[in-house]
């Protein structure tokens, strides 16, 4: 077992598979996913769970959570057409991407999904064309205080141009139905959410005035896994939002809640093992070679996400630069790394690695994206 204490993945477990299949490769727990669905369903009380596939599509976990009873977010014909393929039936699907190709929502639409997110005019011209009829939710722009991988600055409108935007789609006969928000990947501030919430609730105001009722609030994601920096417990975050909720949202029954989280269902259930490629020292610099780096599966620590490292070795541990294997100076996963002396052909486990890790893997450099094994 190593230091974290996972017990479902030891060394002698996994052993003989990376023997035998290699590395960089993904390991997944069931039993962990299954728990962090169940802890956050449960804590969340009446938000239903929509999964965000792209956190991490591969097929067992869709099939795992459509088990358990969760519902599926999507942003494109891909991500539909492998939940098609798997026949996750229309009313568990809904799309939250703002951005949306034509070629998606004709085919949604024609499934029967029937719930998409707008932030734009263009996109409310494409809707009204494609899908006549279909209920909207309004993506709202909210504070990512507190995110380690912010999404502000591409996605959602502010809220008087928003109830614009919602009277325009009701005059081309859509249907507008709630709001929903993103307080950011990764964030670490319950109070960002109590803010959009709030935010949330002068929209939904505003909108009535015009004659716009709407009856769906969905909190997004962005629920914080547990990576080298101390995060507060999902408990406490959903308290929070449970708290807000039901003081400004759901005491009469108003709203239907829903969340789309990604990082918090799979995150803390994958561990990624890598092997050492290479060493080197230049200027007075530790450098460490692995077989995974930022095109090949770590994409995230560019945007300073810092996986907890393990490994088999004990020692005095010195500071390396750790990088990856592409030839390029680009493919470095993180500096100021502290591990014990390692040599080439020791293992590296990642940490925290199931989601936005082989989902966001390029082949670039002919490197292999690493493959997934679920346990
Ligand atoms: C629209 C939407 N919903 C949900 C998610 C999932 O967010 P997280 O993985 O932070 O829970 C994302 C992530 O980018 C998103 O864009």
């Amino acid at each position: 077992m190593l230091k974290s204490g996972q017990a479902w993945f030891s060394p002698q477990v996994i052993g003989e598979i990376v023997d035998r299949e290699g590395t960089p490769i993904l390991f997944l727990s069931k039993e962990v996913m299954r728990q962090k669905y169940e802890t956050l369903s449960g804590e969340l009380g009446e938000a239903k769970i929509y999964y965000a596939l792209k956190a991490n599509p591969h097929l067992e976990v869709v099939k795992l959570f459509h088990e358990l009873g969760a519902g599926f977010e999507i942003s494109s014909l891909g991500e539909l057409n492998l939940l098609l393929d798997l026949s996750i039936p229309p009313d568990k699907i809904i799309s939250s991407n703002p951005v949306k190709s034509e070629a998606f929502i004709e085919a949604a639409y024609s499934y029967g999904v029937g719930l998409f997110a707008f932030d734009s005019y263009t996109e409310v011209e494409k809707l009204a064309c494609l899908s006549p009829g279909v209920r909207l939710c309004l993506r709202l722009a909210v504070s990512n205080e507190g995110s380690e991988w912010p999404l502000a600055s591409k996605f959602g409108i502010d809220i008087e141009r928003g109830v614009e935007l919602l009277v325009q789609a009701k005059r081309k006969e859509l249907k507008p139905y709630g709001i929903t928000f993103h307080v950011g990947s990764q964030c670490t501030n319950p109070k960002t959410w109590i803010e959009a919430i709030q935010k949330s609730k002068l929209l939904w105001e505003l909108a009535e005035r015009e004659g716009i009722k709407l009856h769906l609030l969905n909190i997004g994601g962005g629920f914080p896994i547990q990576y080298t920096k101390p995060v507060p417990q999902i408990s406490e975050i959903a308290q929070v939002i449970n708290r807000t909720v039901r003081g400004i949202f759901t005491e009469d029954g108003e709203a239907e809640i829903i969340a789309e989280p990604g990082r918090a269902l799979v995150g803390e259930a994958g561990v990624l093992v890598a092997t050492v490629l290479a060493k080197a020292v230049r200027q007075g610099q530790r450098w460490l070679y692995l077989d995974i780096g930022v095109f090949n599966g770590l994409m995230e620590s560019i945007g300073g996400i810092k996986y907890p490292l393990e490994v088999a070795k004990e020692g005095q541990a010195s500071s390396y630069i750790l990088a990856g294997p592409a030839c390029d100076s680009f493919d470095v996963i993180s500096t100021g790394v502290e591990l014990p002396e390692l040599e080439i052909g020791d293992k590296v486990y990642i940490m925290s690695a199931g989601a936005y890790t082989t989902a966001y893997a390029s082949q670039f450099n002919g490197l292999p994206i690493p493959h997934t094994y679920l346990i």
